[in-house]
């Protein structure tokens, strides 16, 4: 089996609640290995050009101006079928109808403040991991 890769943050909401190391601890015991990882703080014009996939979306300026009001942990993770598999490990964008032992079930506040990111395939997982480190900045 291909071992791949996929790219989460840890949002503001979940880093100022401290919740930091609850998230990490549930994505290491799910088998992903880190293979990148720091916490940054987001401008608007980097959250803007993040998340510029969803600029036509009516709540792009509320998700620049969250992901950028404190500070994210931004991560690389590796493990066989990464993007799928933290996809389930997260559960649905709205935490009401994410399912039971889920990161976003136990930590996400509501549909914006959702606690992580998840990239949705492995082109998007190498363009947002590019976005964030540097081929020195990973082993
Ligand atoms: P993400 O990209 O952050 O992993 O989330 P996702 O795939 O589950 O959801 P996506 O459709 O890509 O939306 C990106 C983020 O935008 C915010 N959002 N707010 N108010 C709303 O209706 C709404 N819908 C989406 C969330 O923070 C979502 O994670
Ligand atoms: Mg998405």
């Amino acid at each position: 089996m291909a071992t791949n890769r996929t790219f989460t943050m840890v949002k503001p909401d979940a880093v100022a609640d401290g919740n930091t190391g609850g998230i990490l601890q549930m994505i290491q015991k799910a088998g992903f290995k880190i293979v990148a990882m720091k916490q940054t703080r987001l401008s608007k014009e980097t959250a803007g050009a993040f998340y510029a996939v969803h600029k036509e979306r009516p709540f792009y300026g509320e998700l620049v101006d969250y992901m950028s009001s404190g500070p994210i942990v931004a991560a690389i993770l590796e493990k066989n079928d990464a993007v799928a598999d933290f996809r389930k490990l997260i559960g649905a964008t709205d935490p009401a109808k994410a399912d039971a032992g889920t990161i976003r079930k136990l930590y996400a506040k509501s549909i914006s403040a959702n606690a992580v990111h998840g990239s949705d395939s492995d082109d998007n997982a190498r363009i947002e991991g590019d976005f964030f480190f540097s081929s020195l900045e990973r082993v």
